[in-house]
């Protein structure tokens, strides 16, 4: 089953001035593109090629001899998923079913943003941060390189991209501005509500 590359869900000067588009030009054109290439080129010819990519990660979570199928799969998946999570006048205070949930499962939003932030600052080297649903219930968590909570049994709300490359040409070194932007400027709350509708 051959993993496309999607288009960005809005023009590439869309979130300007927070991520710019020489940013996301690179980070969807160059990083996420060569992602869906690999994975394609890795999958190709084995049992995984006719699997839907959420299963090719599963299976080769762990596995040394096929890190070349996850670590594309996971990315390629990752990336998808973050587009979504950004949208042009977004952050700041959630609404509908995930203000509710934020409020009983993590005690509010400012605990969110605090736990958000830790999880994203403290990633050492690249990760990705996530808001998930583990057993009916909200956590915030992190991740290192491609790695990618499905494997763990939990559901993808919310990732935020961690990698430099994913601010390093708006923020240079300055990792915890990007984060601070990326929550209350870009976060798609829609899309999260989505996310926690169907799962
Ligand atoms: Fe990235």
């Amino acid at each position: 089953m051959t993993y496309t590359l999607p288009d960005l869900p809005y023009d590439y000067t869309a979130l300007e001035p927070h991520v710019s588009k020489q940013t996301l030009e690179f980070h969807h054109d160059k990083h996420h593109a060569a992602y869906v290439k690999k994975y394609n080129a890795a999958v190709e010819g084995t049992p995984m090629a006719d699997k839907p990519i959420e299963e090719a990660i599963k299976a080769t979570a762990g596995n040394p001899d096929q890190k070349g199928i996850f670590n594309n799969g996971a990315q390629a998946w990752n990336h998808t998923f973050y587009w979504q999570c950004m949208k042009p006048n977004g952050g700041g205070m959630p609404t509908g079913a995930i203000a509710d949930k934020i409020k009983s499962d993590l005690g509010g939003y400012d605990k969110f943003v605090e736990a958000f932030k830790q999880a994203g600052g403290t990633q050492f080297g690249s990760g990705w941060a996530w808001l998930v649903l583990e057993n009916g219930t909200l956590k915030v968590v992190k991740t290192l390189n491609a790695d990618n909570p499905i494997t763990s049994n939990q559901t993808p709300l919310l990732t935020m991209d961690v990698w430099e490359h994913a601010y390093y040409l708006d923020y240079q070194n300055q990792r915890p501005s990007y984060i601070d932007t990326f929550i209350n400027k870009l976060i798609n709350w829609d899309f999260v509500n989505q996310n926690l509708a169907k799962a």
